[in-house]
């Protein structure tokens, strides 16, 4: 008996040591074969009990059970823990750090805010306030208060998209010109940027909604002189050190005299022909300027003999077209990813 338990015993370390030196699953299960298998050790040694005297037979079978239950768990926990290893050296291979990244997609502005922080820069670095006004204004902001009466041909020119008989989405920013005098006495200097609207069918040129931002300066002294250099230094910054400005006679109600303002191409230096960036024109238009209207000042109780200003509103897709060789003006409203990426 003790024979046996002693035969046991070394088998099992045997086992023992043969299961920690097998390294992989294969090697694993040859020792569980040699040991626990049909023709393995423990039945070699279950056989050696028929040569025992029938009494010492059922002990001999239980203590051979026994040893089989314990090699059968360090069998398992063996195979559990290789296991595990077998797992993180997977997952070791599975994350390929070599792998090209996913790179997040951060967006960009889009290229209307561009122009438009650009100017807006410009003129906060000379002292300009950047006010922003509704979107939607009675007739008297649009239009009376900027001396364009009831029965103005003026009015005609702005298409507009009236909410009630009264209320219109406003056609330009220039009523922020009026909200402006009314909230601060002069010396005032501002700058609107923001979305205006007109009955326009939409084309390449032209859409229902666009951009403008509006300037006003109004103080005592102010001249002709100071909207030119303002303006001037503006378009050197937007377009390049020596682009030259143009300013054309033109008509507004609310301003006198009134300018066009355009800046010379720096692409064609205003030669025109096929150039694209200006469309041939040669000179890039921009808007329109001009001494505040003393009936402007009137209307807002500050006497035009002592106040004077000046005042331009320029379109914003125009010199965004330009700048990014656009061809259409739809494209910066279609939310077309793939257009606004190109500009990024
Ligand atoms: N509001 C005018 C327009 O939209 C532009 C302008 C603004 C002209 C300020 C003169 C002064 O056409």
């Amino acid at each position: 008996m003790s024979d046996l338990g002693q035969r046991l015993k070394q088998m099992q370390a045997r086992f023992e040591d043969a299961l920690a030196a097998a390294q992989d699953p294969k090697s694993v299960d040859a020792v569980r074969v040699a040991f626990l298998g049909r023709n393995g050790e423990v039945t070699k040694v279950r056989r050696a009990i028929g040569s025992l005297a029938a009494n010492e037979r059922p002990s001999a079978g239980r203590v051979i059970n026994e040893a089989v239950a314990r090699m059968e768990a360090s069998l398992d926990a063996t195979l559990r823990k290789r296991e595990g290893k077998a797992f993180e050296a997977a997952l070791e291979q599975s994350i390929d750090v070599t792998f090209p990244a996913q790179h997040p997609n951060v967006g960009s502005l889009h290229p209307i805010r561009r122009v438009m922080d650009d100017i807006a820069s410009y003129f906060e670095r000379h002292g300009f306030a950047i006010v922003l006004g509704p979107e939607a204004e009675p007739d008297y902001y649009n239009f009376d208060a900027l001396n364009i009466p009831p029965d103005h041909p003026a009015r005609e020119g702005f298409d507009s998209f009236y909410l009630s008989d009264d209320m219109l989405l406003r056609p330009h920013t220039s009523p922020m010109q009026i909200r402006t005098l009314e909230a601060f006495a002069p010396p005032v200097a501002v700058i609107v940027p923001g979305k205006c609207y007109r009955r326009d069918a939409v084309d390449a040129r032209h859409s229902f909604m666009f951009h403008q931002v509006e300037g006003l300066l109004v103080g005592e002294a102010i001249h002709f002189g100071h909207l030119k250099g303002m303006l001037i230094g503006m378009c050197r910054e937007l377009f390049g050190v020596d682009t030259d400005v143009r300013f054309r006679p033109s008509y507004f109600p609310f301003t006198e005299p009134s300018a066009e303002v355009d800046a010379r191409c720096p692409v064609c230096q205003g030669s025109g022909g096929t150039c694209r960036m200006c469309g041939g024109a040669g000179w890039i238009e921009l808007g329109g300027s001009g001494m505040v209207h003393p009936n402007v000042l009137r209307n807002l109780k500050y006497d035009p003999d002592v106040y004077s200003g000046w005042a331009f509103g320029f379109g914003l897709e125009r010199i965004a077209l330009r700048r990014y060789d656009i061809d259409d003006i739809r494209r910066f409203f279609e939310n077309d990813p793939q257009f606004l990426e190109q500009l990024a």
